[in-house]
């Protein structure tokens, strides 16, 4: 396999990383760590091979919580000075390393602390399994600092191997080739050979065992969950051959997924060779995996293709969603689609609404500068980029369309791109010079200027009109049995759900739970949805499915309007903060740190 290596010299500055990658910049990286579950940390050798471009006398890290104990140059080892400079509250703090100007190693001995941002700790007790610990780190986006010392900025790529010693009755996953069973040691070798920006590095240790899908794919999970998965994932390696044929070879050997404790703060995190999802999506109908055709497309726009700075974060996402999209038309058909793409619309909406019409936040372009690059990072980045590249691919043809991405990802495989070499690049291949063209796509108005420009395809589907009717029927006063929902999927019942009013009748709500079961629903959408309902009209039927659910996910897209719903009123809020306190343990610090500033 070739591999390109990045240079680095012309990427734009990270606002977000200490690193000066133009002046020493890591090229690969040799971790030898040790789990120990009982103090809760992470030590061990991170041991970079570097390149000193300016021959300059010092390689600076990004490091967060770490405790720096050493460092070394050289294959010798060879002891040498560094320093921390000051804590930002963010970025953590730069550990500056002196060098030669011929240094090509250097090795750092460290320790994490407990509270370690990126890493969770789940005992027995929050398992699926209810036998032995569990734990998984997530880096993105700049949370990598805080289990390694590392150039955390996704415009620096490395590639790397570790070893990593853990229980001997547990198994280790990493975002690289993978054991597929326990060895009865505990140490596990891994190797990514391909080079990746720092927020894919991912560690994940529990009592797993291995499924296989197919020659290509498979899970990773507890034995409590593995049939629930092999079920509902059934159809990965579909997903994969349709990816392939819309946008060229998968670059990364094989695709497996990891399914976590329900406290994994995210739905998925597409870590290279091994995407990490939440178990709320085991719907047990496969109505939820357009979130694995999300992960899998993010294994080209994102992991091969990256966001240069997170100011850029529409190019990783924006590109993902769209490509999500049309990996689930290949494989259900365009009506099933537009359903994601309708829901998809109006979470945008409702976006769109809380940051306000002229907020700068509204731009596909960000400026997080000064701000934790996690709080500025929402549904503008997805949807509004998913419209604005269905935008050119309705003027400028899909065919057309489907060869500029081609050509973009093989163009920029293996390196960071920023939205100035996305325009670039765009003019320079699609547009090219064509003025009508260049003035029907008007990229500026997406990128630069907040909300959504005038011209642009509003999504719309055939099969929610069909629910809009029946819910028509409803709000005319057709009681629940008599309402039309033969064959609705989970999309449909939640576009239903959305539609509702915030206000309803004592009546209504009992009327529509009695007959369509949402307060019992597996389906984690659906009874997220409902549960607002609920909130509002003082629902208390469902209180106990709220509590539980409230203890059990920690799935942050789920908390946060749940949350705040009960922070609409006094005593909402009072009970709030009193199943906050008691079901915090279960969430990572990812929920946490957004949850503490809503209950503030
Ligand atoms: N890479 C993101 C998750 C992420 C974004 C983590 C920013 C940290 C910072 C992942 O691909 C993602 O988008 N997950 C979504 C699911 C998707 C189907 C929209 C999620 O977790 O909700
Ligand atoms: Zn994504």
């Amino acid at each position: 396999m070739t591999i390109i290596q990045n240079t680095n010299s012309t990427a734009p500055a990270d606002v977000h990383s200490y690193a000066r990658p133009a002046e020493a910049v890591a090229r690969h990286l040799d971790l030898d760590i040790a789990v120990d579950f009982h103090s809760h940390t992470i030590s061990g050798l991170a041991t970079y091979q570097i390149e000193n471009l300016a021959s300059t006398d010092k390689i600076i890290f990004d490091t967060r919580n770490l405790n720096i104990e050493q460092v070394y140059l050289g294959e010798n080892r060879a002891a040498t000075t560094f320093g921390l400079g000051e804590e930002d509250k963010y970025l953590g703090r730069p550990l500056t390393i002196s060098i030669k100007p011929h240094t090509s190693i250097v090795t750092i001995k460290y320790t994490t602390q407990p509270g370690a941002a990126a890493v969770q700790w789940l005992n027995p007790q929050q398992t699926a399994g209810k036998q032995h610990p569990f734990l998984f780190t997530q880096s993105q986006a700049i949370l990598a600092r805080t289990w390694i010392p590392i150039q955390d900025s996704p415009g620096i790529r490395i590639t790397y191997s570790a070893r990593v010693k853990v229980p001997a009755t547990l198994l280790a996953v990493m975002s690289a080739e993978n054991p597929q069973e326990k060895n009865g040691e505990g140490v596990y070798i891994f190797r990514m050979q391909q080079p990746i920006p720092s927020y894919l590095m991912a560690l994940a240790v529990g009592d797993l065992v291995f499924r296989p899908l197919g020659p290509q794919t498979g899970i990773y999970a507890e034995p409590a969950t593995i049939d629930a998965a092999a079920y509902e994932f059934a159809e990965m390696g579909k997903m994969l051959i349709a990816a392939e044929k819309l946008y060229g070879r998968y670059r990364w050997e094989r695709y497996d997924l990891l399914v976590l404790p329900p406290s994994f703060p995210f739905g998925g995190m597409e870590n290279p060779r091994l995407t990490f999802v939440t178990p709320t999506v085991l719907a047990k109908d496969r109505s939820l995996t357009s979130l694995v055709a999300h992960e899998l497309a993010h294994s080209w726009s994102g992991n091969l293709v990256t966001n240069a700075t997170w100011n850029d974060f529409w190019l990783n996402e924006g590109f993902t969603v769209y490509f999500e999209r049309r990996i689930m038309e290949e494989l259900y058909g365009k009506d099933y689609a537009d359903m994601l793409e309708v829901l998809g619309y109006q979470d945008l909406q409702k976006t769109m609404q809380d940051l306000g019409a002229g907020s700068k936040d509204t731009c596909l372009k960000l400026d997080l500068q000064g701000r934790d690059p996690d709080e500025g990072l929402n549904d503008i980045a997805y949807e509004k980029g998913n419209l604005f590249l269905r935008h050119i691919e309705h003027v400028a043809g899909r065919d057309q369309f489907d060869e500029f991405v081609n050509k973009y990802f093989n163009a920029f495989a293996f390196q960071s791109t920023s939205t100035d070499l996305f325009l670039n690049f765009l003019h320079q291949e699609l547009i090219k010079g064509n003025k009508e063209l260049a003035q029907q796509i008007n990229p500026a108005a997406w990128i630069f200027a907040p909300g959504l420009p005038e011209s642009f395809v509003k999504p719309t589907s055939r099969r929610f009109a069909k629910v809009e009717e029946t819910y028509r029927g409803w709000k005319n006063g057709q009681p629940a049995a008599q309402l039309n929902t033969e064959n609705w999927s989970s999309h449909e019942w939640l576009h239903f759900i959305r539609m509702l009013p915030e206000q309803m009748t004592a009546a209504q709500m009992t009327d529509l739970d009695h007959t369509f079961h949402f307060t019992t629903s597996g389906n984690s959408e659906v009874l997220a949805a409902w549960l607002l309902l609920a909130i509002r009209n003082s629902y208390t039927a469902a209180d106990e499915a709220l509590e539980t659910f409230l203890a059990n996910v920690g799935r942050r897209k789920f908390l946060v309007p749940i949350y705040k719903a009960l922070s609409a009123t006094p005593a909402g809020k009072e009970r709030a903060l009193a199943i906050y306190a008691r079901s915090k343990p279960n969430y990572h610090a990812v929920s946490t740190v957004t949850l503490d500033e809503i209950l503030k």
